[in-house]
Formats: C-alpha cells, sequence, structure tokens
C-alpha cells in the first residue's frame, strides 16, 4: 500500500501484539527517519525511536497503549514547534502503515528521562505507540469525521484538485478526534484555518497545533499523489485579519505540471 492509500484505511491502533517487528524493516524505518521532510526547515527536532524490549520502564501517562515500540517526537514547545512535529509524525504514521504497521498517537505519554544529547530546548511533544496489530486498517466510510460541507466554505467551483486534497485532509487523525481544521477553498489554493480552542487548555491547544501539522501533510501528499506543483505559504493579507472562532494558519497553493 503507498503512503497516500494509508490516508483512508489506516487508523488508531490500541492492541498491539508483543511480537517485535522484522529487522530490516526498522532498519528501513530508521532510514526514514533520517529522510523525513521539515515543514519548516528552522524548526530543530529530534525523533527516537524507543524498543520496549530494551527499555521496559521509558514510556508512561495517561492514555498511554501498551506498544512494544514507541516514536518520541521533540520539537520547541511553540505553535511552530508543534505544528513542525506533527508534520513529521505523520509521514512516519503513513509510512509505518504503507508498511502494515498498526500506530497510535500518544498525546499525554511521557519519557522517564530526558534521553541525553537531546538540547535543551527541544522539549518532548507526544510519542507515537506501533507494532503489530490486527486493527492496523479500517474501511474509509468507518472513520468517523465531519463532512466536507461542515470543514469547507467553497468561494469557487470546487475543482477536482482541491476535491482531492480535501478528501485527504478530511481522513486526518486528530487529538481526541477533534478535526479542528476549517478550509476556504479557491480553484488553485486552501486557506487552512484551526478552530479557536474555546476551553483554553494548554493541553489541548498544544494538541490542536499538532493536528494542524498532521493534516497539512496530508494535504501536501494529496497535492503530490495529483503531480502538482505544491506550496504553502503564509498569505499576508489573511493574516492580518482576526476572526471570531477560527485563526489562520497556512495556505496551499498549487499549479498544475
Ligand atoms: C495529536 C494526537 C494525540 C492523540 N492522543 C491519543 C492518546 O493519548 N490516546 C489514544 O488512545 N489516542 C490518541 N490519539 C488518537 C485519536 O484519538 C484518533 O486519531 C482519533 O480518534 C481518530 O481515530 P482514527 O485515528 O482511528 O481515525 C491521538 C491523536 C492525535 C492526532
Amino acid at each position: 500500500m503507498e503512503q497516500y492509500e494509508a490516508i483512508f484505511y489506516r487508523r488508531s491502533v490500541r492492541h498491539f501484539s508483543k511480537d517485535p517487528l522484522p529487522e530490516r524493516l526498522l532498519d528501513n524505518l530508521k532510514k526514514y527517519m533520517m529522510q523525513v521532510m521539515p515543514l519548516y526547515r528552522s524548526e530543530p527536532f529530534r525523533i527516537l525511536l524507543v524498543d520496549r524490549k530494551e527499555q521496559p520502564g521509558a514510556v508512561s501517562g495517561p492514555g498511554r497503549v501498551e506498544a512494544p515500540y514507541y516514536l518520541a517526537f521533540f520539537g520547541q514547545d511553540t505553535m511552530l514547534g508543534r505544528c513542525s512535529a506533527g508534520y513529521l509524525a505523520e509521514q512516519l504514521t503513513l509510512y509505518l502503515a504503507s508498511r502494515e504497521v498498526g500506530t497510535c498517537y500518544q498525546g499525554l505519554a511521557r519519557l522517564k528521562e530526558q534521553p541525553p544529547e537531546t538540547q535543551p530546548e527541544l522539549k518532548l511533544l507526544f510519542l507515537v505507540a506501533f507494532g503489530i496489530s490486527e486493527e492496523t486498517f479500517r474501511e474509509p466510510e468507518e472513520a468517523s469525521r465531519l463532512s466536507l460541507e461542515k470543514l469547507a466554505a467553497c468561494k469557487d467551483k470546487l475543482s477536482e484538485e482541491s476535491r482531492t486534497i480535501l478528501r485527504a485532509a478530511r481522513m486526518a487523525p486528530s487529538s481526541m478526534n477533534s478535526q479542528p481544521w476549517r478550509f476556504v477553498v479557491y480553484r488553485n489554493r486552501i486557506h487552512l484555518f484551526a478552530r479557536k480552542e474555546r476551553l483554553g487548555l494548554k493541553t489541548l491547544e498544544r494538541m490542536r497545533d499538532v493536528n494542524m501539522g498532521i493534516v497539512l501533510y496530508h494535504m501536501m501528499l494529496a497535492a503530490e499523489e495529483l503531480w502538482l506543483t505544491a506550496d504553502l505559504q503564509v498569505s499576508e493579507l489573511i493574516s492580518e485579519r482576526s476572526w471570531k472562532n477560527n485563526e489562520y494558519i497556512l495556505t496551499l497553493y498549487w499549479k498544475n505540471l
């Protein structure tokens, strides 16, 4: 299965087998971890693979799923840092799904110790549990997601490109399935907005930023699937304005090749 297809079929796994993954798969994962594309080149990050066999008590925290392996994502604890980490993590979860490996984001899980050689400004932002599971896939229509009508306001007639990108975006996983993304859609661009966090809880706000990075990766992957030349930019005009319920994040622009 390709990464793009995995967008529609992967689901969060909460029961993992204790069986180890093949060495070759882990080696390839480690190589892929070094090739992931950052959202912002200037954002420092670190990704660490935790093998529970070697570090049995390394992961703790609420909502934690027991798994044989975890990926730990470190970055700056800022909006950009968290968004960037979500963008990186979704590349890896889709990579793992494309190899039939189950995954589950772990927003509140923690590592017992900050690993040595981690720059002090990098904080653990979240983890992703992974391993062999029988629950790795489901049919796309079984996913509980808001309809595109609820998520997107279309300013032009919806182009085939926009429709494909929105379908991929809609399937993105999010903390507590909150789906905080909203889209304003034109023929060759989509403005991405995030719902404002109403409860004012820092943890929810942090996870929302991670969610926005995840959805951005789905949008970019769909654009790539369509062979579009796509770019993410901040529209100055839009970022200067403010909205009651939403916050502007970025705009995806594209051209046909
Ligand atoms: C940033 C983030 C944090 C999450 N944290 C947890 C968690 O702590 N525990 C858990 O069981 N699931 C967690 N999830 C998984 C979501 O609950 C799940 O993605 C969502 O309900 C949609 O379900 P699906 O991934 O099966 O489509 C998290 C997902 C994201 C994106």
